[in-house]
């Protein structure tokens, strides 16, 4: 028995990753919140003939408390997405409603797996941290930044510059660092299978490919025109996230090393990375293993080569400013 919650449920990332969820067979229960439409999002979804019962929820009569009530995974996209011009920091605004989500959480389902897709996922994960260590419910073991869009991208495009654009699921790229712009580093020359050295060699393809995998976020905004940013891909991405999650917390399987913004202090793997990267950053997207309690391991960065040292300092420095802004956010008393 599994209940899962969606947090800003009737979005346009929420809506399409709930009726994922819908269609997981590991869910049985399916929690809708949203301060808007969750009742209708619920009703359309409980049509469908799939295990999991829906019920959807709208902020009276403490309805956020309701919907996540005794939840075993929470996946949030509740916020506002970026519209053309804006960076994800422009999306700071999105600090108090995360704020107010965890410390529901932290009284309804304190041992959910948190699941942030809600940007600045830099900042907004810190504060999800902050929030339930002041409810002294932390476990930085069940928080994760959700950083798996880029890691999707990557295959994608990755499969697309070596020639075989159909065998994207079967690239294996790991990406680090944050989400967003220039945090987020892309480790090509770890590419499984392997990039070929005429297209990593080759700087200015390297580059347009390292480019287009930070800013592909950018490519979406610019196409939608001001309807929003990645809902589809993200609901795709999330809801993929989220079965991995799954599988380890209730399904029994081992799955495979995943990559996810989390807390470096959740395994002592973590101390070993700020090593690797020369940086005492507090969170940073990394290579986990997942296991019934969340995060298992924390496994090393890896080789990186020149190209990449360069990136993963340009990371660094951006991240510790975006992390710290979340981490002194002061959310209103709950
Ligand atoms: P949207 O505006 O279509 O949907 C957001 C939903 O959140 C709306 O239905 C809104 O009513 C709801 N909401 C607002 N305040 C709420 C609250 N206090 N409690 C519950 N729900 C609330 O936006 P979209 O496109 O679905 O994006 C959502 C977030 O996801 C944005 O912050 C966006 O930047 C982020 N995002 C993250 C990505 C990632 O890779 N992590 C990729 C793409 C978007």
């Amino acid at each position: 028995m599994v209940k899962a919650c969606v947090c800003g449920a009737a979005g346009g990332i929420g809506q399409p990753l709930s009726l994922l969820l819908k269609l997981n067979p590991l869910v049985t229960e399916l929690s809708l919140y949203d301060v808007v439409n969750a009742l209708g999002v619920a009703a359309d979804l409980s049509h469908i003939a799939s295990p999991a019962q829906v019920t959807g929820y709208l902020p009276p009569d403490n309805g956020a408390e309701k919907a996540l009530k005794d939840s075993d995974i929470v996946i949030i996209p509740a916020g506002v997405p970026r519209k053309p011009g804006m960076t994800r920091d422009d999306l700071f605004i999105n600090a108090g409603i995360c704020a107010t989500l965890a410390q529901s959480i932290a009284k309804a389902c304190p041992k959910a797996f948190i699941l942030v897709i809600s940007n600045p996922v830099n900042s907004t994960v810190p504060i999800f941290a902050e929030v339930l260590k002041k409810a002294g419910v932390y476990d930085p073991k069940r928080l994760l930044g959700v950083s798996h869009l880029d890691i999707v991208r990557a295959s994608t495009f990755v499969a697309s510059v070596v020639g075989k654009p159909a065998d994207a699921a079967k690239y294996v790229v790991p990406v680090l660092g944050g989400h967003s712009g220039a945090t987020i580093l892309p480790l090509l020359s770890q590419s499984q299978p392997s990039i070929p050295s005429e297209i990593l060699n080759d700087k200015e393809k390297r580059d347009a490919l390292v480019n287009r995998i930070q800013f592909g976020g950018d490519e979406v905004v610019k196409a939608k025109d001001g309807a929003g940013s990645a809902t589809l891909s993200m609901a795709q991405a999330g809801a993929e996230f989220a079965e991995y999650v799954l599988k380890a917390a209730f399904g029994g399987e081992k799955v495979r090393t995943v990559q996810a913004y989390i807390d470096l202090g959740a395994d002592a793997g973590g101390a070993a990375v700020q090593k690797e990267i020369g940086a005492d950053l507090s969170f940073f997207s990394v290579n986990i293993q997942l296991g019934p309690g969340g995060v298992e391991k924390i496994l090393p960065v890896g080789d990186l080569d020149d190209s990449e040292k360069t990136l993963l300092e340009a990371a660094v420095k951006e991240l510790g400013p975006s992390i710290e802004k979340g981490v002194s956010f002061q959310p209103a008393p709950p």
